[in-house]
């Protein structure tokens, strides 16, 4: 039996045990299309939650649809083409913030859930800042199921212990270890395909803007031309040139960037806390012992979050049993099913509460940093910026890789930002 079966059922077992199941909805039956890009490494979790709704709604046939790809990046296209299409599935997966928000819901694509809230009393146990991101002008319109924790710094604690090495604070830190590791031919640290590197971008703009810069980036309060964000893109090529980007960083999926972290190729991997779910759920390693984190250097303080949500497309096919699902993502039960195999926490305030023993070291920790430190929305994963950014934002990278110039990239970045009408613009 699969490593991850093992522990779904575990996890079942520990909450019937404990008594937190979901109220059942009049769920007619027929086909529920579930549309996400969680498929093959990354399909645990949801796997998990859609036996536990096979489990309550047996007469309903899920079909698991997926398209393969990290962060959404060719799923968003093909949702694109069937939504405008008048062929949306049941319920998809989509970030909180501005992926949603200025995406599909100011398209009226998507449907208020607020009476749903009202029903399932979600007002009293989800954080008012997280609602906020999925609300527009009086409507709530999708069901978070998680909290991720963007831009951890990862790393092998033995790996470190031989080459020497500790885990750097700042900059300069990162960049004296980098040079350490490049003398003994270890690449200081691994990235992958091009949102991997976006990813990155926005840890190092976060570390030299500090947390009020970084706001007000995306608020429209500090110019993406301006010095501060010269320095953000001096500081990015540095970092750039401790990494394999020139290498073989295009053909490697995050999962396949994790893969050389573990065999001692490289030192670390900027990611975010899917990676916990990597390592543990699939590879089986223990964290703070196999694996550790670490803030990213000079962002100590800061929890840079996103948070996968679904909702009910307008004209949904089988709107009873969508309704269904999103009751049971956002239940104690459907919650404590899905985070502990996913490497995140819980959208709810209470569900770690209620069986804390399912939540391992990282996890714990984590929803401790989500509870107590400044909260930051993060770029790359569809908080503080719309789709269209995000997608043009691909293109100034590749200016910056390709001219290395910190100023192209910055008038670049203005450009995208007005054209996207993202950065307050
Ligand atoms: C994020 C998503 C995570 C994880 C990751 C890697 O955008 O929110 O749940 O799937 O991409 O694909």
């Amino acid at each position: 039996m699969k490593r991850h079966l093992i522990l779904f059922i575990a996890i079942l077992a520990l909450q019937l045990m404990i008594g937190g199941v979901v109220a059942q909805e009049q769920a007619e039956g027929g086909v529920l299309e579930i549309f996400s890009w969680w498929a093959g490494d990354e399909g645990p979790a949801l796997e998990a939650l859609i036996a536990l709704y096979n489990l309550h709604y047996p007469q309903v046939k899920v079909i698991n649809a997926t398209v393969t790809g990290g962060a959404g990046i060719n799923f968003r296209a093909v949702l694109k083409t069937r939504m405008l299409g008048g062929n949306p599935p049941d319920s998809f997966q989509v970030h909180a913030g501005q992926e949603l928000i200025g995406t599909w819901v100011i398209a009226n694509r998507m449907q208020d859930l607020t009476w749903l809230y009202e029903e399932e009393g979600w007002f009293d146990v989800l954080p008012q800042g997280l609602i906020d991101q999925l609300s527009y002008e009086g409507g709530i319109y999708s069901v978070p199921v998680n909290i991720h924790r963007a831009g951890v710094l990862w790393y092998i604690p033995q790996n470190l212990d031989s080459w020497g090495i500790s885990v750097p604070t700042t900059l300069d830190e990162f960049y004296a270890v980098c040079s350490t590791l490049q003398s003994q031919g270890i690449t200081p640290l691994v990235v992958g395909e091009a949102w991997t590197v976006i990813h990155l971008w926005d840890q190092v703009a976060l570390s030299v803007l500090g947390a009020d810069g970084y706001e007000d980036l995306w608020n429209g309060d500090l110019s993406p031309s301006g010095s501060e964000m010269i320095a953000v893109w001096d500081a990015f090529g540095r970092v750039l040139d401790c990494t394999n980007i020139h290498d073989n960083a295009a053909g490697l999926s995050w999962q396949q960037a994790t893969d050389v972290l573990v065999a001692g190729d490289a030192a670390f991997n900027v990611m975010g806390d899917w990676v916990a779910g990597y390592l543990s759920t699939t590879l089986g390693l223990t964290p703070g012992e196999d694996y550790g984190w670490a803030d990213f250097p000079h962002t100590e303080g800061t929890f840079t979050w996103l948070s996968d949500t679904f909702g009910l497309p307008v004209d949904a096919p089988n709107e009873s049993a969508a309704i269904a699902w999103l009751r049971l993502l956002g239940s104690v039960e459907g919650q404590n099913t899905f985070n502990p195999l996913k490497g995140s926490i819980p959208a709810r305030v209470d569900a770690v509460g209620a069986v804390p023993e399912l939540y391992n070291v990282y996890l714990q920790a984590a929803a401790d940093d989500w509870a107590h430190e400044r909260l930051i929305g993060s770029m790359m994963h569809g908080v503080v910026a719309n789709e269209r950014f995000m997608g043009d934002f691909n293109q100034v990278l590749d200016i910056y890789v390709q001219s290395r110039s910190s100023a192209g990239a910055a008038a670049a970045m203005e450009e995208v930002c007005i054209q996207a009408g993202a950065c307050g613009f």
